[in-house]
């Protein structure tokens, strides 16, 4: 009896723990987090249309500007002010102070970031093209929709499932 209880009060904790895991899994599964220039960050002396270059940018994956906040900042212009490296009418100044600066990049468009007090002339310039996810893949020629060992954008699709398993258990066990 004693053991019984004590085995029905942790479940709801196995539950939430299972829901929190769930929750902190699916985002990852989905989003890419870009550090802008890579390990050089955001910075002089790199061009990052070639960063750029042959990478795609998916719908509600993110930007990550690393940088000395001494100097540089993060600012989105329209092409125009890309082009011409005008700061004096940013869309959005994404600057924190931090010089960790996270940019969602929730909305299928263009994309334009230059870095003001001068240094967009320098090269402190990015153009990202933001796309739709690409359509899950099918798991031919079996029509199920069990989770089986697909793909998803080069991650792993398997601890996510695990986890609606042992939410699963965790409700029968409260049943
Ligand atoms: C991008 O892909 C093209 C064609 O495969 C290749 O020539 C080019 O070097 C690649 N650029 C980068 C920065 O990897
Ligand atoms: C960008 O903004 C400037 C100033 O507000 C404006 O003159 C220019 O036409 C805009 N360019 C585009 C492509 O919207
Ligand atoms: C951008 O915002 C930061 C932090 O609020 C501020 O210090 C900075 O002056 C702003 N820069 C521009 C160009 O508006
Ligand atoms: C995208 O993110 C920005 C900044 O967080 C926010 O202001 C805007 O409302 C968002 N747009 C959409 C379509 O979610
Ligand atoms: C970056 O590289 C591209 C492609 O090689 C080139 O067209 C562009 O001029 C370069 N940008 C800078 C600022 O050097
Ligand atoms: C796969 O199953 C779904 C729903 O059960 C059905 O609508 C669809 O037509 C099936 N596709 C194929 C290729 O059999």
């Amino acid at each position: 009896m004693e053991a019984l209880r004590r085995g029905i009060a942790t479940r709801p904790t196995l539950l939430l723990l299972t829901l929190a895991a769930l929750l902190v899994m699916l985002p990852e599964v989905s989003c890419t987090r870009w550090i802008v220039g890579s390990s050089q960050g955001w910075t002089t002396n790199v061009n990052y249309t070639i960063w750029a270059q042959n990478k795609t940018f998916y719908l509600d994956d993110w930007l990550f500007f690393v940088y000395d906040r001494n100097q540089m900042n993060v600012l989105e212009v329209n092409k125009t002010d890309y082009e011409a490296c005008n700061s004096d009418h940013p869309l959005h100044n994404w600057t924190t102070g931090a010089g960790r600066d996270v940019v969602p990049l929730n909305v299928t468009r263009d994309y334009y970031f230059i870095s003001g007090k001068g240094f967009c002339y320098g090269g402190m310039k990015v153009a990202v093209h933001v796309v739709n996810l690409p359509p899950p893949p099918v798991s031919s020629p079996i029509n199920s929709s069990a989770p089986g060992f697909t793909t998803y954008r080069g991650h792993i699709v398997i601890p996510a499932a695990f986890a609606i398993a042992a939410i699963w258990d965790s409700f029968i066990w409260l049943w």
